[in-house]
């Protein structure tokens, strides 16, 4: 009896400690599968090594060499252990890892590993070297510091992604991004493991590839921004050595403008053509019809398909508003000739050639939402981005889908709306095979409004966080613990190169004219950039104009504002001393900020449109301040000040300078939580 008890108490605290891997103090994103955190430290010195006792390549003894030296960049040890080399193998090293084969850059590769970390040392065991060195990259995520020493706690972690397709686009058309920008981005990938570069690589305002068969491509189509074949190549290497997979994306056929300028007998309507300047969709399309379309793409993907050895070819197919198809006599027959009776049939007509092109390449396609057809092939993936309609269909057809919808990071939403989306719909009727046709989904970073000295900082870390969606188990879902960890990751970006912190104060110093930012720094911390497609509407913008305004810097998430949120719940569930001061502190900066921050715009007229955010802010933290009053004194507001200012409140929330001050719901939430008097 009392061995059972023993016994009970053993596998009580073994499942205790899976159960709260959430819970823990861990900051791991994404949150392994399994996580068994033990007692006990293994504490990180001089004489830590590693030793790739298993399968070995320079893949591997790079991934290895990278983490070692994060290790000694964090903790400032100065290592025994050198680059690891081949001939290096030593079963005494601290670290020991054990892989099987080289992973192939493939859906469905095994990308497991197990981490343990006890007083005996660390094993990483891998099938693959995808899996180690997704193992690696949680190893560092582990590390961690008392007052003695950095150390690693010990643990037993086994783990596997649950979505093979774990993507990440980047849009580089609207606004190139230099080769540093992707580089330092695919780093940060691979620390939250995403496994796929989504390259959107042409689009009307930009054409952005080498071609030395069409070189007026990039000649003509890009001004002069560009990646060399050579740029591809080292960046297609740079992915793979990190296990992520490069799939390019050739927009077609509309989005196509900046192809038409250098060759425009391949539209559908006659040239001349020049570099779309604005945002949206514009009606150049490649013609479907003549035979020079079809010789010109064989020509252009023999050349491009050497370039990238990935499976897929991205075709693009989204918003093709075929005005160009409508208004062409010839495509009209052509359609009539050949019993077609919608553009979308047309489309599908233009995408089964590329689709035998391709086939010849040994090269499969993927394409938007729009390519599903039921006469395409089934092995072509579908990324839906318009809505779960389109995701059920394409796996009921067949064919394997990956989801972008909800995972549109350049709409400006804050993390928890991107966190609560599933790849697989919620209560779907699907079967578990249609099931498994989803193979995961793709934040995108589409780059009207982003340059390179903001990109990262609307990719991250709220990408992180969608990372996490595609690997971690789905019940993974708790929000306040994902900000906790978020934070951290978020800092550990930096250390990559990540540029949305160091930046940050850089755009606002711009902004002051190189005063003191602090004021600005407490308004632009409490705004976020307008949603979806606003800003379009507030104000035209082309691919010339600045991105280097108040909303360029703020972020896409006020993270003092959910702090503010916070604690005002707090006070309000507990409305003491501790909680009302705590609060007093920070209303008494927000209300005494306005005077400060007039002062640095009399010498910065960049920002004399935030001007009146600033008198909000003030206006803001007085009504606050008057209602945790009202409430730490116990006493009941009369309704028509709550109602007034109910009022006034509303009429602030309206975007000026195109953001928006995003404390006004919170403040709005006070009031409707205060005692009224009738
Ligand atoms: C898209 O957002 N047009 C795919």
């Amino acid at each position: 009896m009392k061995k059972l008890i023993i016994y009970s108490l053993f596998v009580f605290t073994i499942v205790v400690s899976i159960q709260a891997q959430v819970v823990t103090n861990l900051n791991l994103m994404p949150v392994p599968e399994k996580v068994k955190l033990n007692e006990g430290k293994f504490r990180v010195d001089e004489s830590f090594s590693v030793s790739i006792n298993g399968y070995s390549s320079d893949r591997l003894n790079s991934a290895v060499t990278r983490m070692v030296k994060r290790l000694t960049g964090r903790t400032t040890l100065f290592l025994k252990q050198d680059f690891l080399t081949p001939v290096f193998k030593t079963d005494s090293a601290k670290m020991i890892i054990n892989v099987k084969r080289e992973g192939e850059l493939k859906i469905n590769e095994d990308e497991s590993y197990e981490l343990d970390i006890s007083e005996n040392g660390i094993t990483l065991k891998a099938e693959t070297d995808l899996g180690a060195m997704h193992g690696l990259e949680t190893l560092l995520q582990l590390l961690d510091a008392d007052s003695e020493s950095y150390f690693f706690p010990f643990v037993n972690i086994s783990d596997k992604p649950r979505f093979t397709w774990r993507g990440l686009m980047i849009d580089v058309s609207r606004h190139f991004m230099p080769v540093d920008v992707i580089k330092r981005n695919l780093d940060a990938m691979a620390a939250v493991k995403l496994n796929v570069l989504h390259w959107h690589l042409t689009d009307d305002q930009g054409f952005r590839v080498e071609s030395m068969v069409f070189p007026k491509l990039q000649q003509l189509g890009s001004d002069g921004l560009f990646y060399t074949q050579d740029q591809i190549k080292d960046i297609v290497k740079y992915a793979g050595d990190r296990g992520i997979r490069v799939v390019p994306e050739f927009d077609l056929p509309g989005h196509s403008t900046s192809w038409f300028v250098g060759y425009p007998e391949l539209a559908s309507a006659p040239g001349p053509y020049k570099i779309e300047r604005g945002w949206g969709v514009f009606d150049p399309t490649f013609n479907p019809v003549i035979e020079e379309t079809y010789q010109f793409f064989e020509k252009f993907f023999e050349e491009i398909s050497a370039l990238f050895p990935d499976a897929y070819i991205h075709i693009g197919g989204d918003e093709n508003n075929g005005k160009q198809w409508n208004a062409n006599p010839e495509i009209q027959d052509f359609m009539k000739a050949k019993n077609i009776p919608d553009n979308h049939t047309l489309q599908s007509y233009f995408n089964r050639r590329l689709a035998g092109i391709l086939t010849k390449l040994n090269k499969k396609i993927m394409g938007w939402e729009e390519i599903v057809h039921p006469d395409m092939p089934k092995d072509i993936i579908a990324q839906c981005w318009r809505g779960e309609k389109s995701l059920t269909e394409s796996v009921k057809l067949g064919m394997n889908v990956i989801l972008s919808k909800g995972y549109y990071i350049d709409l400006n939403h804050i993390t928890e709306d991107h966190y609560s989306v599933d790849p697989v719909p919620k209560d779907n009727s699907l079967t578990e095979d249609e099931v498994k046709r989803i193979l995961g989904g793709e934040a995108t970073m589409w780059a009207e409004f982003v340059w390179p000295e903001n990109i990262d900082s609307r990719i991250w870390p709220r990408t992180a966080a969608i990372a996490e969606r595609f690997w971690s188990p789905a019940t993974v879902t708790d929000v306040d613990d994902m900000y906790r960890r978020l934070r951290t990751v978020d800092f550990r970006m930096e250390e990559l190169g990540i540029t949305d912190i160091k930046n940050y104060d850089m755009m606002l110093r711009r902004l002051t004219n190189n005063q003191d930012i602090v004021s600005l720094k407490t308004l632009v911390d409490l705004v976020e950039p307008v949603k979806n497609y606003q800003r379009k509407k507030l104000r035209d913008h082309t691919a010339f104009s600045p991105l280097t305004r108040t909303i360029d810097a703020a972020k896409p998430e006020s993270m003092a504002t959910r702090k503010f949120g916070k604690r005002i719940d707090k006070f309000l569930s507990s409305p003491d001393a501790e909680n009302y001061n705590g609060l007093v502190n920070i209303l008494s900066v927000w209300k005494n900020n306005e005077v400060q921050l007039a002062k640095i715009i009399q010498k910065a007229p960049a920002l004399k449109e935030v001007e009146p955010l600033s008198q909000d802010l003030t206006f803001c933290a007085n009504i606050a301040m008057e209602a945790i009053e009202i409430v730490y004194e116990n006493k009941k507001a009369s309704k028509d000040w709550v109602d007034s200012k109910m009022q006034e409140l509303k009429d602030r929330k309206v975007p000026k300078a195109q953001v928006e001050l995003v404390i006004i719901p919170v403040i709005m939430r006070l009031l409707n939580s205060i005692s009224v008097q009738q």
